[in-house]
């Protein structure tokens, strides 16, 4: 099955069921600073599983592109992938239990046509916060599973969510693929790794809201959040030794054979390493992610810089990377129509980076250099050394060790490792640090700060350059960040110039309007925003006075009065060609 038509076949399913398809929502989540990416289906849905009004309705379906990065470096085995798409579907306070396991029982077996005996699920066992999930246990029976095919297993597995601190959460039922070997001990189990068992689908039942004391209550709005793997299903849809060998890594890994004269099987890893990491760097780039020093840049540059050490491992000389973003583009803009648009600065980005990283690696060559002239009689460098070159120059640790190697010189891979692993549990942390930031706020600063933001977004359109676009917004309950497209600094005049325009808006205590219509309307209308009118989808639009007009999710507030003051506390560059805008609300007379 190729993946257009799993894609298809899951949209169709849901929308014969009164599901509305939504359009994927960029990997760079709006208004959230608590997480770098997308990571799930539901990410963009949150304020409407909070019990905000979806325009689409109660009944949602969607294929979602996500990132994940904590294990970047694992990537290159069987299953870890940077870039995946979730298939999804919601229920927003409309059907519950039945239905959802209703519907995944049938999709499972008219569209992936699983047979029933290599299905293996899960429910929640049961703790001091909410009851045995034995309803969910009763539901799959009813359906025809055994008793031998349905686990229970406490939080730790079968509870999704709050995605932060708080927030709302529940027990899931976990769907697995059971490859029907034998089970490695009694234990065995869906939350046993030794690969009989693959996580298919996940459906949460969102029925709890936990608070900032831990405490759980029920919520009032009784939520469905599906996810299905699509690369996952693909695979077994396929029965494909790996995600790697379905169709959606054939075109890249056949250009790979082409340009490096090499075979996928000669080196498994390598392959799989730069076809996953080009393909998430081309998605990533085509969102308006820039490669830089911090942040979502930084793992954007980790993934290029990665895949390029590999490309020279398969022998690929030479500056290619464009030829590969070439096939995602080709392949995947059918479903991502966003990739196609962006082309012309996806291949630019990623030569420079291409290029740029030639140029640091052959810093790293001469430090190397260095390193060994420094050795004298000593025959094993030392852990940070080698450390420093994967840290500065990207250099792996395989890299290193084959230079040493050549010039009769051992590393010392078990310090390496030491300090690699404090690396990345300190990098680790910071990811769950992000993460753990909490929810999106919806507090009455935020709210302030989110309609700030689009009065920011217009002054800058109308005082600096009517070409400006919004290319990243972060609110905090203190600030608002706002990056844009310049491609110089915005001068201290036109920053008076912009706080004027939007205190003169504020004083004018505009109202602030709030719509919903079809995108086409909205595109009539002149609204800016992410556009596709591909499903005919109802969009909410905002609109402040006559001066702004964008499509948005809110909140805001409904008369900029509220806002009191506007005051923009720091303009500096956020990568090449984008600049950034720190700015606060409230009363500065
Ligand atoms: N949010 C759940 C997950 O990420 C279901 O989509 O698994």
């Amino acid at each position: 099955m190729e993946a257009q038509e799993l894609r298809d076949a899951y949209i169709n399913f849901f929308k014969a069921r009164g599901h509305v398809q939504i359009r994927s929502a960029s990997l760079i989540p709006e208004n959230d600073p608590t997480v770098l990416f997308t990571t799930a289906g539901m990410h963009p849905l949150v304020p409407y599983l909070l019990g905000e009004k979806h325009p689409a309705g109660t009944r949602l379906c969607d294929y979602q592109k996500c990132v994940r990065t904590g294990d970047i470096d694992e990537v290159g085995d069987a299953s870890h992938l940077t870039f995946f798409e979730m298939l999804g579907n919601w229920s927003l306070g409309d059907y519950f239990k039945k239905e959802s396991i209703s519907y995944s029982f049938d999709l499972l077996q008219t569209v992936l046509h699983i047979d029933k005996e290599h299905l293996a699920v899960t429910a929640f066992a049961g703790d001091e916060n909410a009851p045995r999930d034995t309803e969910t246990a009763e539901l799959w029976k009813s359906h025809g599973l055994r008793d031998d095919q349905i686990f229970f297993y406490g939080k730790k597995d079968n509870w999704w969510g709050p995605a932060g601190q708080t927030g709302p959460c529940g027990p899931d039922t976990e769907i697995f693929y059971d490859d029907g070997r034998p089970k490695c001990s009694p234990d065995c189990g869906p939350s046993c790794h030794c690969g009989k068992y693959t996580e298919i689908w996940n459906n949460v039942f969102m029925q709890y809201f936990k608070d900032k004391d831990g405490k759980f209550s029920p919520l009032k709005q009784k939520n469905v959040d599906t996810g299905m793997g699509l690369e996952r299903a693909l695979r077994i849809v396929n029965k494909a030794e790996t995600v790697y060998e379905t169709p959606l890594f054939a075109g890249i890994i056949g250009k790979l054979e082409e340009l490096s004269g090499k075979k996928y099987a000669d080196d498994k890893k390598s392959f799989r390493i730069i076809s996953d990491h080009l393909r998430a760097a081309t998605f990533l780039l085509a969102d308006g992610v820039v490669p830089a020093r911090m942040g979502g840049g930084y793992i954007l540059r980790r993934l290029i810089r990665r895949a390029s050490r590999y490309m020279s491992r398969l022998g690929i000389e030479g500056v290619h990377m464009q030829e590969i973003a070439e096939v995602v583009v080709h392949e995947y803009s059918q479903a991502y129509p966003e990739l196609e648009e962006h082309k012309d600065t996806i291949y630019q980005q990623i030569t420079a980076e291409e290029e740029k990283f030639h140029s640091t690696l052959n810093k790293g060559l001469r430090r190397f250099s260095e390193m060994v002239a420094q050795q004298g009689d000593r025959k094993n460098l030392d852990g940070e050394a080698v450390f420093h070159l994967y840290d500065t120059f990207g250099f792996p640790i395989e890299l290193t060790k084959e230079l040493a190697e050549e010039k009769g010189y051992e590393v010392d891979v078990d310090d390496f490792n030491d300090r690699f692993k404090k690396h990345q549990d300190e990098s680790r942390m910071d990811t769950n640090q992000t993460f753990k930031g909490g929810l999106v706020d919806h507090s009455e600063e935020t709210t302030k700060l989110h309609t700030a933001t689009h009065l920011l977004d217009a002054a800058l359109r109308a005082i600096v350059d009517p070409n400006i676009f919004q290319k990243g917004s972060n609110i905090t309950a203190e600030r608002l960040r706002f990056d844009f497209n310049l491609d110089r600094k915005v001068t201290p005049e036109e920053i008076k110039k912009i706080e004027k325009w939007i205190n003169d808006a504020i004083k004018a205590d505009l109202p602030v309007v709030c719509e919903e219509m079809s995108y086409e309307d909205a595109k009539k209308k002149g609204a800016i925003g992410v556009f596709s009118n591909k499903y005919g989808e109802r969009v909410k639009v905002y609109s402040i006075g006559n001066i702004s007009c964008e499509i948005c999710g809110g909140p805001h507030v409904t008369h900029t009065g509220e806002l009191q003051g506007f005051k923009i506390l720091k303009e500096q560059s956020a990568a090449a060609g984008i600049r950034r805008i720190k700015a606060v609300v409230g009363n500065f007379d």
